[in-house]
């Protein structure tokens, strides 16, 4: 099997590389993105592997499918960036669902605790044997309303970590988990009660923007917003209003709405397009990594293996538990439960 490997980076290459060879699977890895441009490269390939920055609509899906794609493995759990309804009928696709939810969540604890205790400003005065502690006082998280947004397995992760801190959680879910002890509030409650707010729900259209001009609004005064879970979750702009006129303490940002064209790559020495990204990267109380809060060894590994063996059931034609299509949960319409594939 040939598959087009995406967006590759060094730290990719060795797992999937080895268990490739192991499972019979020629992986050819492109550095440069999927897109209209790049979709050609696939020619001659059974599949592509892509992740979160691939640009996968309805034009890429039908320069796949005409160069002989039948199934995208995404090494990724989120699938914004994948137009399903343009590949029902013509190419699978399938995700890895989970891979390490502590992963995400212990970064997302790692950007709170930097921010409220200065660590990142800590950090850089005793390198210059500056050992003052002016301008460092934080504040404790015990005590503190932790307010998610998304109660899956990141979320649930984070709010294990949360309690373990003597944080109060407060949550909201389109979705409640029944009986899972979580007190579920209405999103206005929740922005007016959070002192920090984290998303970790998908990027949909219920929740583009989820975090606008309205929201900020609804905040209790120098609340803090962690973001690690999709970038259009906030409308940038309207963040860096509500840090300009106080509202917000912090913003701490693993992804960010335009990051495609910025993340994963170096920028040193260059002048950033990108105006809002510079203001914020320029405010004392943000702190931006760029999507790294999946990159840990153990979640590398297990992306590549749940990716290995979603394209070694595809090559044996066997059911595809981690498939999806855009009718999938639609009982009555999508066959994964019936059939083990979606069409
Ligand atoms: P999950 O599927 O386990 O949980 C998502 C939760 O969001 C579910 O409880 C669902 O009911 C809820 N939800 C769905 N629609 C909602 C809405 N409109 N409003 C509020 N909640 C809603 O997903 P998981 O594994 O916890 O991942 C969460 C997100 O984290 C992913 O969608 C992905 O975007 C992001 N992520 C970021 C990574 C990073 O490196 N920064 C790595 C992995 C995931």
């Amino acid at each position: 099997m040939k598959i087009a490997f995406f967006d590759a980076k060094d730290y990719d290459l060795p797992a999937f590389a080895r268990l490739g060879r192991e499972q019979g699977i020629e992986f050819k890895f492109y550095e440069t993105k999927l897109g209209e441009d790049t979709a050609g490269l696939a020619e001659g390939s059974d599949g592509v592997c892509v992740f979160v920055n691939d640009v996968v609509n309805a034009e890429v899906v039908e320069k796949l499918y005409r160069c002989g794609v039948r199934v995208i493995a995404l090494r990724c759990a989120g699938y914004n960036n994948i137009d399903l309804a343009a590949c029902f009928g013509k190419i699978h696709v399938v995700r890895v669902p989970a891979y390490s939810p502590h992963a995400v969540a212990e970064h997302t604890m790692a950007l709170l605790l930097t921010s409220v205790r200065r660590i990142h400003k800590a950090y850089n005065r005793t390198r210059e044997f500056n050992f003052s502690l002016s301008g460092l006082t934080g504040f404790d998280l015990y005590g503190k309303t932790a307010g998610v947004v998304g109660t899956g397995r990141i979320g649930c992760a984070f709010i294990d970590i949360c309690r373990g801190f003597g944080m109060k959680v407060i949550a909201y879910d389109k979705f409640p988990r029944e009986g899972a002890g979580i007190e579920y509030v209405s999103l206005g409650e929740l922005f007016s009660r959070s002192d920090v707010i984290s998303l970790h729900c998908p990027l949909s259209e219920d929740t583009y923007h989820l975090i606008d001009e309205a929201a900020i609004g609804k905040l209790k005064k120098g609340a803090i917003i962690v973001n690690t879970s999709r970038g259009a979750l906030i409308d940038a702009e309207a963040l860096l209003d509500g840090i300009k006129r106080r509202i917000v303490g912090a913003a701490l940002l693993d992804v960010y709405e335009e990051e495609s064209d910025l993340f994963f790559r170096d920028f040193s020495g260059h002048i950033l397009e990108d105006d809002v990204l510079a203001r914020l990267i320029s405010m004392p109380n943000v702190i931006v990594t760029s999507h790294q809060a999946f990159l840990t060894e153990e979640a590398l590994e297990s992306i590549a293996e749940t990716t290995v063996r979603n394209l070694v059931a595809f090559g044996r034609d066997e059911p595809l538990e981690n498939e999806l299509c855009y009718r999938c949960g639609k009982v009555e319409e999508c066959r994964k439960s019936r059939r083990g594939k979606c069409f």
